[in-house]
């Protein structure tokens, strides 16, 4: 219960608050609620999530999520049901938690929003607050106010900031709460849920408060592409990453988060976002210039890596076994969508390459969904023995403590391309292995 301390004291006029959608954005929010000491019902369509969630656990893989989730479902704080207008019935606060995929043409597919708001419109309270969480494009408050046409409902966008893996954590401890709607006192009393948070709180109009969380997202993947098309020239050039990190994080203008080159940004926000951001531009007669090639830039960080790969083995990947270690989009997570590892094995297979896949959350008979022919190994040491060369994915930690001198002698050749920064390189050199990693000389 670390997350917790002192400040998230009970409220004193608990709410009676539905969430719709038990996903990666649901859950949390769901939990800090009731947490807080208000009185929350969450709808979910899924049965395994629900009756997850009733038993006291997770279905998504979260720090901290599970002992404060267990606590808020034993004192009945947190209840959870399969149908959304028995959620709503008697809710002040609705908060639409549900998916926006991204369509064929990198918009947002809003379908799963419509069909909630019509399905709940006749059941809300008169005076009821909807509150719309899912990332949406501009103007879906306002779409969501005319499907649910109801002159005493009041509609609020409220944007989530959340990253997955730290999702409650940062959901008690956001560092800003930003609230959306034409009726400021329907915002400010959306915000007044937060207000425990101790968090800065931005009322603003719906449509700013929409584009503030792509504006945000789009931002933080074109810094991540700018450093990594830095550490591809660093590789180019002979000059060092990590130190071109120091240099350019310790200007408090730039800052370090976000600056850590890797196998490029995935994940199910930011490719999702950031194409959403430039068909809303794009609709709007603005060509997102920076974004779209931030979006570019990315793709070529994968290519740049299976290229260096291919060096290490000679030039050609063709017959040879690569072993990938880290499947998920980023470490503590079990998700692997749009992951930029998958991207890598992806083009490997294309190159000729034979995959022997480990991911501490991936079972061999789990990789439904995913690329064909990864391969995946029961142990790590599976996957390794008799690589040609290892490349690590994603930044598990358990892959910075690995003991190379036994891992070393299984591989068919001692080869290891570390794509985030994680191999301790003293023990990896003393076991004999050639270390390459990008931008780093
Ligand atoms: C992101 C936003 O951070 C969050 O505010 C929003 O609500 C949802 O989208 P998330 O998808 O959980 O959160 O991932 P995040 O931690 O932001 O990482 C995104 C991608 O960038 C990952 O693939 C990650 O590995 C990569 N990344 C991040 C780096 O390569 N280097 C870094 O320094 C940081």
């Amino acid at each position: 219960m670390s997350l917790l301390d002192s400040t998230h004291q009970t409220v004193s006029h608990p709410e009676r608050i539905a969430v719709i959608g038990a996903g990666y954005v649901g859950i949390p929010t769901a939990v800090m609620l009731a947490h807080f000491g208000h009185s929350v019902v969450i709808a979910e369509r899924d049965e395994f999530r629900r009756e997850s969630i009733r038993n006291g656990r997770s279905p998504i893989l979260e720090d901290g999520l599970e002992d404060v989730l267990a606590a808020v479902v034993q004192s009945g704080q947190l209840e959870v049901t399969a149908d959304a207008v028995q959620a709503v019935a008697g809710a002040k606060f609705v908060f639409l938690c549900v998916a926006t995929p991204m369509d064929d043409d990198g918009r947002a597919d809003l379908s799963f929003i419509d069909a909630v708001a019509q399905q709940i419109a006749h059941a809300l309270r008169d005076d009821a607050i909807v509150v719309n969480k899912s990332t949406v494009p501009v103007g879906t408050m306002e779409r969501v106010r005319s499907l649910i046409n109801r002159p005493g409902v009041r509609v609020v966008s409220n944007p989530e900031f959340l990253r997955e893996g730290t999702a409650l954590g940062d959901s008690l401890k956001p560092d800003r709460i930003v609230v959306g709607a034409e009726d400021r006192d329907a915002a400010k009393s959306v915000a007044q849920l937060f207000a425990s948070t101790g968090a800065p709180i931005v009322v603003t109009d719906a449509t700013t408060s929409e584009l503030i969380k792509y504006a945000s997202n789009a931002f933080l993947a074109t810094k991540l592409s700018f450093i990594n098309t830095m550490s591809r020239l660093c590789d180019q050039l002979g000059a060092d990453v990590d130190d071109l990190v120091r240099g350019m994080g310790s200007d408090h203008r730039i800052g370090f988060p976000f600056l850590n080159p890797g196998p490029g940004w995935g994940g199910s926000c930011l490719p999702k976002d950031t194409s959403a951001l430039v068909a809303i531009a794009a609709d709007a007669g603005l060509s997102l210039d920076v974004v779209r090639a931030a979006i570019e830039s990315n793709a070529a960080q994968q290519r740049h890596i299976v290229t260096q790969v291919a060096a290490m083995v000679g030039g050609s990947l063709s017959g040879k076994r690569v072993a990938v270690l880290g499947l998920t989009f980023k470490a503590n997570t079990g998700d692997r969508r749009d992951s930029p590892a998958l991207q890598v094995a992806e083009l490997l297979l294309a190159a000729g390459a034979h995959l022997c896949s480990f991911d501490p959350t991936v079972a061999t008979d789990d990789a439904s969904g995913d690329v064909a022919n990864l391969g995946v190994c029961a142990t790590l040491e599976e996957a390794v023995a008799g690589a040609d060369v290892t490349v690590v994915l994603t930044e598990w930690a358990m892959f910075r403590s690995l003991e190379w001198s036994r891992l070393v002698p299984t591989m068919a050749q001692p080869c290891i391309y570390d794509a985030r920064s994680v191999v301790d390189l003293e023990s990896a050199h003393a076991a004999g292995a050639t270390v390459r990693s990008i931008g780093r000389s």
